[in-house]
């Protein structure tokens, strides 16, 4: 991404928060709405619908996972008209667009995308198509959509709009949804799309102004002819704003990666990841497990580190308002945001093409802005793979002594970490840095190597993923095939000899038996007593006895090879 001067003055007008004025675009032709995601890079995502009155319960009983989904047979399979009952009573008069607003500005993210109808078909706004909306089902009788884009347009944020092109529990012809109308006459997917999926859309890229981008989502089974023509319609409508890959058969103006994945080596494109504060997306009452301002700073700064942008999800509860605890922590991440924009604003990726032992770096023009998460305990930070000279470390401005030694970068932190979740260590050079990412192993921690970066000989590393509620996905490569003779293969840059111990994080059936060659040479063999979750198990200890690269090589030499999966393996210096 090329940023001339005057891209980085436009940008740090337009985040400054410059009010009502739309952003002019930039000098290499990016619209606003390009500008906004690429350089904004954080953004607060909203799940708010009928299903949000239910909170996760329905009858007294607990939905856990995708409160969203509640309606649906995987859930508490409520009947349709039940389900759509529930609009009468339906009054989050605890709305606040001003206050979700001033939320997102304190957490530092620039744009809001809400859900304004989800798969069970409610529409959070005025629709001429149906009466199934807030306006006309409920006791509130409020356009929520109007008054969201309205203050994002006042306070200078970009709008967006979740709509489920393709799944609509309640229309019918709609995807998953009731084949047959009210009278008992059948409906097809083309009647529903032309009668409902268009005309909303419509209505939401005319009615609200500017907005940032349209999100659809789970496309289907969907012909291409209908990806094809939403698109079309957001262009004609608003040439400027950006289309979500959702919208489906390869289409859109960037990826949205699997919900809640990080990619472990940066990732080319525009393209964006996506996470919650709670378990799932819409408001569950049960669920407690709040995100903490740490792992939103660190999930932040991982993905513009890989490349990409990010959007955090909230769910307003039943009566509108979102939570406390999540709202505290969103402002507590956002302190930390706004008082690191080198770490966030027009942040480029990292020149190391992947995390480090603790943290992670992203870039401003030629400087490396190192963001550590773990502070070290002895106050060495040790940086690999530079092969530029550094003119200056500095650490909130203050300049901090550093070397290099055998290649690697030392530089001398303070020995307590100035404030809390991350910090950031500003390298300067002369031009542009060069960086040589081949993996290396931190000499004075654990360094957790994953599978993404190993070569496979007979084996497969494979992207798969699971959930463990209903629909929290978690998203991992691992490696597996481990039949006779095959085996996976990393490579590690050492910077001194050592030993290290060697874990390994992986699953199977009963007992396996692993073998792995350090350098082709026989290093270790160790078996344990597995279980069908991901867990760590100890190996041993391995030798290094050369500084430089190093090749460690995996296979199963005993046990059921079918039920084996490797994510990772972490090296951790022992001190000998
Ligand atoms: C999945 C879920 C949906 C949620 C979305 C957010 O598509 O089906 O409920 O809105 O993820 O990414």
């Amino acid at each position: 991404m090329k940023r001339s001067f005057f891209i980085l003055f436009a940008i740090t007008a337009i985040l400054a928060g410059c009010k009502s004025q739309a952003p002019s675009p930039a000098e290499d032709g990016r619209s606003p709405q390009e500008i906004l995601f690429d350089d904004g890079n954080y953004a607060m995502f909203i799940h708010f619908g009928l299903y949000s009155k239910l909170e996760g319960v329905w009858k007294g009983k607990i939905y856990y996972g995708n409160a969203e989904w509640i309606m649906n047979h995987g859930q508490a399979g409520i009947p349709m008209e039940e389900y759509m009952a529930e609009a009468a009573t339906f009054n989050p008069y605890g709305f606040d667009a001003d206050e979700i607003v001033k939320l997102a500005k304190d957490a530092g993210m620039r744009y809001i995308v809400i859900t304004a109808k989800h798969h069970e078909g409610f529409a959070m706004f005025d629709t001429a198509v149906s009466d199934f909306d807030i306006v006309d089902a409920t006791p509130l009788k409020r356009d929520l959509m109007a008054e969201l884009a309205e203050a994002c347009h006042r306070e200078g944020l970009g709008i967006g709009f979740y709509y489920s092109q393709f799944q609509d529990w309640t229309a019918p012809g709609g995807g998953r949804g009731p084949q047959t109308d009210a009278t008992g006459r059948e409906v097809s997917f083309e009647e529903y799309f032309r009668t409902k999926c268009v005309p909303q859309v419509e209505e939401l890229t005319t009615k609200y102004g500017d907005i940032q981008l349209i999100w659809f989502d789970t496309p289907g089974e969907m012909p291409a002819k209908y990806s094809e023509e939403l698109v079309a319609l957001v262009r004609k409508n608003q040439p400027d704003a950006l289309v979500s890959s959702r919208v489906g058969n390869g289409l859109g103006d960037y990826v949205t990666l699997n919900d809640m994945e990080v990619p472990v080596r940066n990732r080319e494109g525009r393209w964006e990841g996506i996470d919650v504060t709670q378990v799932g997306w819409g408001f569950s009452k049960y669920d407690n497990e709040w995100k903490s301002p740490d792992f939103i700073v660190r999930t932040l700064v991982s993905t513009i580190a890989r490349g990409g942008t990010w959007m955090l999800n909230v769910g307003p509860d039943s009566n509108g308002k979102v939570n406390e605890m999540a709202a505290a922590a969103l402002r507590k991440a956002g302190e930390w945001v706004h008082s690191h924009p080198e770490a966030v604003q027009a942040a480029g990726p990292s020149p190391w093409g992947h995390a480090l032992p603790w943290g992670d770096a992203v870039t401003q023009n030629d400087k490396i802005e190192l963001v550590v998460f773990d502070w070290p305990s002895d106050g060495i930070l040790w940086v690999p793979g530079l092969r530029t000279g550094v003119k200056s470390a500095r650490l909130n401005g203050k300049r901090l002594k550093s070397s290099t030694e055998d290649g690697w970068l030392r530089i001398e932190l303070p020995a307590v970490r100035p404030e809390p979740f991350a910090s950031v260590v500003e390298l300067s050079f002369d031009g542009t840095p060069e960086v040589d990412g081949t993996l290396a192993a931190d000499p004075a921690r654990a360094t957790v190597v994953p599978v993404d970066f190993a070569s496979t000989d007979g084996c497969v590393v494979e992207r798969t993923g699971w959930t463990e509620k209903f629909g929290e996905w978690i998203t991992r490569f691992v490696a597996r095939g481990f039949g006779d003779g095959s085996s996976i293969t990393w490579t590690v840059d050492f910077k001194d000899p050592g030993v290290f111990n060697v874990d390994l994080e992986y699953l199977g059936a009963e007992k396996l038996e692993w073998k792995m060659l350090l350098d082709g040479k026989d290093a270790l063999i160790d078996l344990h007593k597995n279980t069908d979750v991901f867990a760590w198990y100890r190996l041993g200890w391995v030798k290094v006895e050369e500084p430089g690269v190093h090749i460690f090589t995996l296979s199963l030499s005993d046990g059921d090879a079918a039920s084996a999966k490797v994510a990772s393996m972490r090296l951790t210096p022992v001190g000998l």
